[in-house]
């Protein structure tokens, strides 16, 4: 293999051109065979659902070198199930497990030179993503769907990596409401989402940690990933019906309790946050971001010193790191070799 000449340790989380991406229509009741493309755009009917009605839901993944030179998947199958979910929720035609998992090696293999080197940091970003496609003007589900993956090789999400970020508590704007679409993953929701991030990144956050819409009470999520926090030998992290199921933090919470910990998830009060002793966050592009600080009105809580992520996390992030790049054992059968 001739590795694509990019300077992999140094990449940014961005996207970039590679070889191809994948295609899947939907149409007369039956899937298409899927092609690999070059094409970059995307030809579809101006009055397509997904344009003006939202009709969008998408997935996130990496894949790994392992120190042998293979390449590897982490929990695929929890996307695909997580996709069929979401695909659900909007009235959308959900894509077999199968085909996902088919289009996934398809695609990652005819872009093998883009998987970065092991040992770079940097890791092969996957994204599927469904749309309706049919011409409608009143508000109802597409008959037809088109199911797109491309990759590219992405950096840490935040820019210094392992190192701990500020939040700030949002005390305004609501991400997602009981009984809404805040469980799943559609690019509505990220839409929402922007103008509480953007203006985090004005005062100098990272992220925002998005509040119960109900109560304003308890702590959901961040806007790209899971929130959880240390105390003594407690994880603990919510359990809300308003925030996306992340497939990291199921897999940290396993490790968690693996390494004797006591796992909760609980709702999370605001009111607990002068309690923990770490914290941090968890998603495919965050993997564990630790925690510097949540700020709170005027009053700011420190999980982090002098910069460094604290001892629990830090353990959370080696052991996990140890079984997506496929240097440990992995005990769950969480990964899969693409041959
Ligand atoms: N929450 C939100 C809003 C996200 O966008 C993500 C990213 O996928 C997560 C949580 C983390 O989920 P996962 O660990 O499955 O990537
Ligand atoms: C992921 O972590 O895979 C996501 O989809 C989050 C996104 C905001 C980058």
């Amino acid at each position: 293999m001739d590795r694509a000449a990019l300077d992999f340790p140094n990449l940014p989380f961005a996207y970039m051109d590679t070889d191809s991406n994948i295609r899947y229509k939907f149409s007369g009741g039956k899937w298409s065979e899927g092609e690999l493309t070059t094409d970059t755009t995307i030809t579809m009917h101006m009055a397509s659902t997904c344009l003006h009605y939202g009709q969008e839901i998408f997935e996130g993944l990496k894949i790994f070198e392992r120190p042998d030179g293979r390449i590897q998947t982490f929990r695929l199958e929890e996307n695909a199930k997580r996709f069929q979910r979401s695909a659900a929720k909007l009235l959308m035609e959900p894509v077999p497990v199968d085909i996902f998992k088919e289009a996934v090696h398809r695609v990652v293999k005819a872009n093998r030179r883009f998987v970065p080197p092991y040992g770079s940091g940097a890791s092969l970003y996957v994204r599927p993503y469904l749309l309706g496609v049919s011409a409608e003007v009143g508000v109802r589900p597409s008959d037809d769907y088109l199911f797109i993956i491309f990759v590219t090789p992405v950096g840490p999400y935040y820019k210094a990596g392992f190192t701990p970020v500020k939040l700030m508590v949002e005390e305004t704007i609501r991400r997602a409401a009981p009984g809404g679409v805040g469980d799943i993953k559609c690019g509505g929701n990220y839409a929402a989402s922007m103008r509480a991030t953007m203006g985090a990144k004005e005062k100098g956050f990272s992220e925002v940690l998005y509040l119960d819409a109900k109560e304003g009470k308890y702590i959901d999520e961040s806007g790209s990933s899971n929130f959880f926090a240390i105390k003594g030998n407690k994880f603990i992290t919510p359990h809300s019906e308003t925030i996306l199921s992340s497939i990291t933090r199921m897999s940290v919470a396993q490790i968690a309790r693996d390494m004797g910990m006591e796992v909760e998830q609980r709702p999370v009060s605001l009111d607990e946050l002068s309690g923990f002793e770490e914290a941090g966050c968890l998603g495919t592009a965050a993997v564990i971001t630790p925690v510097e600080s949540v700020t709170w009105g005027d009053k700011e809580y420190l999980y982090a010193k002098d910069g460094k992520a604290g001892p629990k996390v830090t353990e959370l992030y080696e052991k996990l790191g140890s079984i997506q790049w496929g240097e440990g054992e992995d005990p769950y059968n969480w990964t899969e070799v693409i041959e």
